[in-house]
C-alpha cells in the first residue's frame, strides 16, 4: 500500500508560448509526473486544451502524463486522450450519471493506463465506494476545480484516511493550493501524488522548489 511520493507540476501554470521549454525545465528540476488539466467550459467554467495539445506535450515529455479530465463527457473523449499518450487518466465522479463509469475505468486500464476518479471538495468519499476496486488513483481536489492559484482547503484532508478505512489501496493524489506550506499536511494524511501549479511554475528556482516540496512531504509537516 505504500506508494512513492510523486511531485506532479500542473502545466496549467506554465507559459504555454514556450511549452517544450517549460516541460524541460520542470523535468530537469525533478518532476515525477506532468499534470495536464483538461477543462471543457461545461463541467468547469474554464477552457484549456484537448487531445492534440496533449499529443504535442507527449512528444517533448519524458515523464508520465497525468491527465485530469474536468469534462462532462469523458466517455466521448477518453480514447482520444489515451491515443494522445495519457499514462494516468482521471475523470470526475460527479459526472457518473452521464454513462457507465465502471466500464470507462475498465476501458482505461485495458488500454494500459492507470484509471483515476476525482472528487470535488464538497463530494463525499462515499461516492467512490462502487468503484474502489477498479481505481489506480483517487484525485482529491483541495480547491474547486477550474482555476489555478486558489487557496488550499484543509477540510478535505480527512478524505484520505477515509479512503484507506474503506480498504482503498491505490495511489492518492491531491490537487489545488499545494505548496511548501501545505504539502506536509497532505503527506501526513496519506497522499502520495502532489499536484502543484503556481508553487512550481511561479518559483524563481524550480529545482529548489521541487526539492523543498519533496523534503516537506517526507517530513510530513
Ligand atoms: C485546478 C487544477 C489544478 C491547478 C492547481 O482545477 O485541477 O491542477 O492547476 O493549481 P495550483 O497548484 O496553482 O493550485
Ligand atoms: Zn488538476
Amino acid at each position: 500500500m505504500s506508494h512513492p511520493h510523486r511531485i506532479a507540476p500542473s502545466l496549467l501554470a506554465c507559459d504555454f508560448a514556450h511549452l517544450a521549454d517549460e516541460i524541460r525545465s520542470v523535468e530537469e528540476a525533478g518532476a515525477d509526473w506532468l499534470h495536464l488539466d483538461v477543462m471543457d467550459g461545461h463541467f468547469v467554467p474554464n477552457l484549456t486544451f484537448g487531445p492534440s495539445i496533449t499529443q504535442a506535450i507527449k512528444r517533448c515529455a519524458s515523464r508520465p502524463l497525468d491527465v485530469h479530465l474536468m469534462i462532462t463527457d469523458p466517455w466521448q473523449y477518453a480514447d482520444a486522450f489515451l491515443d494522445a499518450g495519457a499514462d494516468v487518466l482521471t475523470f470526475h465522479v460527479e459526472v457518473e450519471d452521464g454513462g457507465d463509469a465502471a466500464a470507462l475505468l475498465d476501458r482505461i486500464r485495458e488500454r494500459g493506463a492507470k484509471a483515476g476518479l476525482s472528487l470535488q471538495p464538497d463530494t463525499p468519499v462515499e461516492r467512490l465506494a462502487p468503484y474502489l476496486d477498479r481505481l489506480d488513483l483517487v484525485l482529491v481536489m483541495s480547491v474547486f476545480a477550474g482555476f489555478g492559484g486558489q487557496q488550499f482547503m484543509a477540510e478535505v484532508l480527512p478524505k484520505v484516511g477515509e479512503l484507506r478505512d474503506r480498504g482503498y489501496r491505490g495511489e492518492i493524489s491531491m490537487d489545488g493550493g499545494i505548496g511548501p506550506a501545505t504539502i506536509g499536511r497532505s503527506a501526513a494524511a496519506g497522499t502520495n501524488v502532489f499536484v502543484a501549479g503556481t508553487a512550481i511554475f511561479g518559483a524563481e528556482d524550480r529545482k529548489h522548489r521541487i526539492t523543498e516540496l519533496r523534503e516537506r512531504a517526507a517530513a510530513g509537516a
